[in-house]
Parts: structure tokens; sequence; C-alpha cells
């Protein structure tokens, strides 16, 4: 079953671990709280990045949680089989993840006041970060080659599907007041002013140490270190660990480094890049929409 991908609803999923039938669960039938918090994105984008600042915020910075409990437990994917079971039986109030697109969320968002925090990050950086990733963990295919992976992020035909889809479905939602959104660059650029921001929606005040502890907590290096946080617990059925890491950058690192903004300039050739500007340009312009790698 590894590796195989099925459609629902014309996006991709793997097939271990999620099923149309559990999908089809998740849109018409799971019940979002008032009391939820989802931490949504498109995959490679910063999700378990997010998941450590708000399991950290919801902690007022004291790492004992993040330090003793696995991330995908401290904040469960609702569309896959042991997230769902495990978000069914979440003590309220719920901290949860979805990489879904608007269209395959929950319907029941539509009436209730359960808040989403949305982080996004520079599209060439997520297709360079999925490419590696899609190595290892494996209930994604393997990639291919660089040249035939740009064209399927481009087309859509990975898992959870377009990224230009999910952008803008999401920030379709931008203006409602229980709707948050932010970059990948925005958190590096301004760690302690994001996590102001992301309390400040959230309705949590923190003090100025404890903004200071989750970031630091929640850096790239103390996440590294963390087992609870770096998926080096993650089962060898669904991740070759031999092959690397989810926090990618070791190679590079040096604190300099770490957590990068534009590595897809190492990676991505002149024509892989203008070829992906152009697609680029196609699907955002007049959208109105404008980000901090445009
Ligand atoms: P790279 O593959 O570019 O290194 P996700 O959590 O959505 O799967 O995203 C994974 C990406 O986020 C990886 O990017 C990883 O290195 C990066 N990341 C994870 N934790 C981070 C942190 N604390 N600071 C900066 N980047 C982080």
């Amino acid at each position: 079953m590894a590796r195989e991908y099925f459609t629902h609803k014309g996006v991709l999923f793997p097939c271990l671990d999620y099923s149309p039938e559990k999908l089809s669960y998740v849109e018409n039938e799971f019940q979002v709280r008032d009391d939820d918090v989802f931490n949504i994105t498109y995959p490679k984008s910063g999700t378990n990045w997010m998941l450590e600042i708000l399991s950290l915020i919801r902690c007022g910075g004291d790492p004992s949680w993040v330090r003793s409990v696995l991330n995908w437990e401290r904040a469960p994917w609702v569309e896959n089989h042991l997230g769902l079971e495990a978000a069914l039986k979440y003590p309220l109030p719920r901290l949860l993840c979805s990489h879904l697109p608007v269209q395959l969320f929950p319907k029941s968002l539509q009436r209730s006041k359960a808040k989403i925090i949305y982080t996004l990050r520079c599209p060439k950086d997520v297709l360079v970060s999925l490419y590696h990733f899609s190595k290892l963990l494996r209930i994604f295919r393997d990639p291919g080659s660089l040249d035939s992976f740009l064209e399927d992020f481009l087309s859509g035909n990975v898992p959870y599907g377009s990224w230009f889809d999910h952008v803008t479905g999401w920030m379709g939602l931008k203006g409602n007041e229980n709707f948050f959104s932010i970059t990948y660059e925005e958190l590096q650029q301004d760690p302690r002013g994001s996590v102001q921001r992301i309390c400040h929606f959230l309705g949590k005040e923190l003090s100025e140490e404890q903004v200071a502890a989750v970031v630091e907590n929640a850096s790239f290096q103390s996440m590294k270190g963390n087992k609870m946080s770096n998926f080096s617990q993650l089962r060898d059925e669904y991740m070759n660990h031999q092959k690397g890491e989810l926090l990618r950058k070791a190679e590079l690192c040096s604190l300099r480094f770490a957590g990068i903004c534009g590595d897809w300039r190492n990676h991505l050739s002149e024509a892989q890049s203008q070829r992906f500007d152009t697609i680029y340009r196609e699907r955002m312009q007049g959208l109105g929409m404008t980000f901090p790698w445009d």
C-alpha cells in the first residue's frame, strides 16, 4: 500500500492511513467546536514549527509538554486515520492540525468560532522541502527527478493537491475574525512579534518572558534536539530515518543557516525557476494577494 495514492474529489492522498470514507466523514460529519484551534498549512510550510509555537503558547512558554508528548499527539492531523481517532478523543479544548484544502475541510467550521491559523511559505521553498521529504516519508511516492517533480507540483499532482488551490482557497477566509494568516518568512524575520500577534489572535496574552520562552523553545535548534518534535520517533514504516530528517538543515547547520528562507536558490536551475515563475504569475495574478517572496 505504501507509496500508492488515490484521488478524492480531484485531490491526491496517500493510501497508507487515508481513505475516501474517512475523508468524507471528516468533511461532512466531524464537528468543529468553538474552542478548537486549528493549525492549517499546505505540507512543508512550517506546520511543525507552528505546532510547537501553539503548544508552547498554550503552556505559557513552559517546555514540559513539548518535551514529554509527541507533536502529533499534541495536535493530531484530523484527516488521517490515527489523527482522526486521536482528535475525537482529545481533551477539550483541542489543538488540531490539518493539511486539507478548504473545500475538503469539515463543513461544520462554517457555523463555528473555531480559530484557524494558516501558515504559508514561499512555494519554491515548499517545492524543494517537499521534494526532499518525499524521499524520506514512505507514504509519499519517490519524487523522481526534480524536473518531473516540479511539473507534478505545478499541476497539483502531489499529495494534498495544488499549492495554488490550497492558498487561494484558504486565503479566501482572510478578513474573517476567526482566521489568522502568517508566513514562514515572517516567523523567521520577527519571531517575537509573530508570537505576540498569534497570542493576541488567540486571546492569550503572555508576558515578555513567556513570549521569549516560546520563541526559544520553538527555535530550529531546540526542535531539532527534541525527539518529541523532530519526527525521530516516527515508525520506520512511515519514515526512512537513514535518508534524512524533518528539520533538514543539519548539513548546513550553524545558527545562521538554521531554517532557511530561499533555500530553493541552492536547488532550482535558472530554467526551473523561470518555469515556476511563469505558472506562479498565471495562477496568482489578479488575486490581490502579495507575499514576502513576491
Ligand atoms: P526545510 O525542508 O526547508 O528544511 P512542515 O513542518 O510543514 O513539514 O515543514 C517542514 C519545514 O519546516 C522544513 O523545511 C523544516 O526544516 C522547517 N522547520 C521546522 N521547524 C522549524 C523551526 N523551528 N524553524 C525554522 N524552520 C523549521
